[in-house]
């Protein structure tokens, strides 16, 4: 059986998780795609850097175009981040034949288009489950499982670092710059954390989640955000005294052709499903016409389940390649959307 052939782009904590369940779970991912799945090059900062976990360092690259030129790879894991050089590197490897599997929501939200697009054209497969919800299957289950209905609702906790830091602080009475600097310890912060605490990870959630569920085009630029920086204690005390737990929420609906996105503060009632929604736990609440209510809830970041997200999507790239299909998101194609304003 030829191998299939990886070259990991990070070996930060998801990518540290991802090595582990590919190495980890080998016999179960090889019974499912019939070939063994080798990582054979990892890019990196910095060689030199102590690592959690034992790696072969001739693996180790510090150059990404080693990766995308290296015509052995079949598919490029990109889990290191950022986005204008990543969407180069991306768009390269599409070029180059290479499927792509990410969890870099800043990237797809913001060129997610432009990098389906290069992927169609070249007959390749762009996953990113673990952009959205780290370990909720929330991607697939907006494109394969409610494919039969209308979404209009798409609501919930979409950034455990703000989650971790709100229970803290409601549970415990935590300070939010001691819990802050407790989730970026544990992994679950952005490399520049503002991005959390600011709302914009979540918005960048909230336009993946309303771009597909919705099935229309939704810009950042459309999403009205605001953090939790400005959240005090005292906003949670009293919250609590009027029964109310304070939570970062992120509300997408479509009215008829019209769509709102936005990510803010928002007391939610005890007794509601997403008040207990605690710690790196995220939720997600879907609405369809036909289905009704629907709610979706798991680790929202953290090493493994992170990396059980974007190891599931390499199974399902592979599967495609055996199949010699492509997959999934680069099959749709969405309308353009009309903008709510705030006449109608
Ligand atoms: P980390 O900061 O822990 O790891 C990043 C890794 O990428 C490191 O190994 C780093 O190298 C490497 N790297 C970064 N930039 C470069 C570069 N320019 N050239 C070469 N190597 C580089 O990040 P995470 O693992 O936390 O996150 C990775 C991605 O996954 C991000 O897009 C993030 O948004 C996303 N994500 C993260 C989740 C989480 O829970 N942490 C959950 C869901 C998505 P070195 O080790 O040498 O520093
Ligand atoms: N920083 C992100 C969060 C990681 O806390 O939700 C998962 O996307």
């Amino acid at each position: 059986m030829k191998p299939v052939k990886v070259g990991l782009m990070g070996l930060g904590t998801v990518g540290t998780g991802v090595v582990r369940i590919v190495e980890g779970h080998q016999e179960d991912l090889q019974g499912q795609v019939a070939s063994p799945i080798v990582i054979s090059k990892i890019l990196v900062k910095d060689r030199a850097k102590a690592r959690s976990i034992s790696v072969d360092h001739g693996k180790l690259t510090e150059d990404p175009w080693e990766i995308v030129r290296d015509p052995e790879i079949d598919v490029v894991v990109e889990v290191m981040g950022g986005i204008g050089s990543t969407k180069e590197i991306m768009l390269e490897a599409l070029e180059r034949g290479k499927h792509i599997v990410t969890a870099n929501k800043d990237l797809m939200a913001m060129h997610g288009p432009e990098i389906l697009a290069k992927a169609k054209e070249k007959g390749c497969d762009v996953f990113y489950e673990a952009s959205v919800a780290g370990g909720i299957p929330i991607i697939r289950t907006l494109i394969e499982g409610f494919s039969s209905d209308r979404i209009t609702k798409i609501m919930g906790i979409v950034n455990g670092t703000t989650n971790y830091i709100l229970t803290k602080m409601s549970q415990e009475g935590a300070a939010y710059a001691d819990v802050l600097k407790e989730a970026q310890a544990l992994g679950y912060a952005e490399s520049d954390p503002t991005s959390d605490v600011e709302g914009l990870d979540a918005a960048r959630k909230m336009t993946i989640l309303a771009t597909i569920g919705f099935r229309a085009n939704v810009s950042l630029e459309d999403v009205d955000v605001k953090g939790i920086s400005s959240v005090t204690q005292e906003d949670i005390q009293y919250a609590h005294q009027l029964g109310y737990e304070v939570k970062l929420l992120g509300i997408a609906e479509r009215q008829d052709d019209f769509i709102s996105v936005s990510v803010q503060p928002t007391m939610v009632k005890r007794g509601h499903p997403i008040a207990s929604v605690n710690g790196v736990f995220n939720a997600v609440y879907v609405h369809g016409e036909a289905v009704g209510e629907t709610m979706f809830y798991g680790p929202g970041a953290g090493e493994l389940p992170t990396a059980t997200s974007v190891v599931a999507d390499l199974v399902a790239v592979v599967k495609n390649m055996k199949l010699g299909v492509n997959g999934r998101q680069a099959s749709v194609s969405y309308k353009e959307k009309k903008l709510k304003t705030d006449e109608q």
